[in-house]
């Protein structure tokens, strides 16, 4: 009788638990492996070079400080919340020694802030700028449409408009770092995501104040709007950096499904249903989502790798090429349009 209800119990243990927990481990080492990551034999060298991460506070922007600092570099982290830097800092210290980190004010959805950073970085730094990693970025509530503080429509605000001004500033800093290092050209790099393919830019309504909002149950247009915006801008800047033959590289990527906090205090004010918030996440999150560090290693492949130092205006996605012939709406027409759109928002010109 005991022996049968022992091998019961086996049976119960061998088919709830132990295959499945095989199985789940089987699919997360081969989506790891499918991944990609960073090969650390083929970076250039940043000791003493000066790089700046926007949003290095929290989540990828934090971990990608962290990367150029451990290599040496003098990193500006960028960020709106200066106490939250300083935290930040304080905990990457206390793994690595290496390196120079400067905190430094910015707030993306202010253009005035955004000419304040520039003009105080250029006037203390401004010996060269060698990577500029355009990261910070914020997923707004759906079916909400928030305002910057200049009257823009947040996301595209904050994710596209007050990046797109911040490289303009800098464009003569990354000029001059280019120059002083003809085989190993300056790069921006801009933090999009795979969101911009359900994407659509009203080019005559950028912020969506005549258009209406279509969002999905959870996930906001305007965000995916925002990051086809990012797309659009790396097209343009990597044709402009070409004919004005200067020595600057761009690149766009997606860091894939990572898990930081952006968007998180949107579920709370809109959570998901009870079975998505305690089965759906923590499986994916056991299985595919990355952690922040892996979500970093396409950012730090797009500014170090010398494998792409004869490459522009790409989209790379785990440290690969993601190839834009098989995504739609990425037209050089819409890019350049948008591109003469946000110089007149921003007041460029
Ligand atoms: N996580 C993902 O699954 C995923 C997927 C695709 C793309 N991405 C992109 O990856 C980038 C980094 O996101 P994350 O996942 O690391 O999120 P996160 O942990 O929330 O970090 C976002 C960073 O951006 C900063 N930020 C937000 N609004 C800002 C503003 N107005 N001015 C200056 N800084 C601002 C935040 O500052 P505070 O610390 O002050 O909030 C924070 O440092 C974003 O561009 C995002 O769109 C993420």
């Amino acid at each position: 009788m005991s022996c049968c209800i022992t091998s019961f119990l086996y049976s119960i243990l061998l088919y709830f638990a132990i295959i499945p927990a095989l199985t789940l481990l089987a699919i997360r080492l081969t989506i790891r492996k499918l991944r990609g990551k960073v090969d650390i034999t083929n970076e250039v060298d940043i000791s003493g070079k000066t790089v700046i991460v926007t949003g290095a506070s929290d989540g990828i922007g934090k971990v990608t400080a962290e990367e150029f600092a451990v290599r040496g570099a003098r990193v500006i982290l960028a960020c709106r919340n200066l106490q939250k830097a300083e935290r930040a800092v304080a905990d990457i210290r206390m793994r690595t020694t290496n390196g120079e980190m400067i905190i430094m004010h910015l707030n993306l959805s202010s253009l005035s802030s955004v000419r304040q950073f520039a003009s105080e970085f250029i006037q203390k730094y401004g010996g060269g700028l060698s990577i500029l990693v355009n990261n910070a970025g914020l997923v707004n509530p759906v079916g909400m449409r928030k305002l910057t503080e200049d009257g823009f429509e947040e996301a595209f605000g904050v994710n596209h408009l007050g990046h797109f001004l911040l490289t303009n500033l800098l464009l003569p800093e990354l000029v001059k770092a280019g120059e002083k290092n003809p085989s190993d050209p300056s790069r921006v790099v801009i933090v999009s995501s795979g969101a911009h393919s359900w994407g659509s830019l009203s080019l005559d309504d950028l912020m969506y104040e005549k258009t209406p909002l279509e969002d999905w149950k959870w996930i906001s247009k305007l965000y995916c709007n925002s990051k086809l915006a990012n797309n659009l801008f790396n097209l343009e800047l990597a044709k402009k950096f070409r004919s004005d033959k200067v020595n600057v590289n761009c690149y766009a990527l997606c860091p894939g499904f990572v898990d930081t906090n952006i968007g998180k205090e949107n579920m709370a004010d809109n959570p998901p249903p009870f079975w998505v918030t305690h089965v759906l996440f923590p499986l994916l999150k056991l299985v595919m989502v990355k952690d922040a560090k892996e979500g970093a290693e396409t950012t730090v492949y797009c500014s170090l790798s010398k494998y792409l130092t004869h490459h522009s205006g790409e989209m790379y996605r785990n440290c690969e090429f993601w190839d834009y012939s098989k995504r739609p709406k990425l037209s050089e027409k819409d890019a350049t349009k948008l591109w003469e759109k946000s110089e007149k928002l921003v007041k460029l010109n």
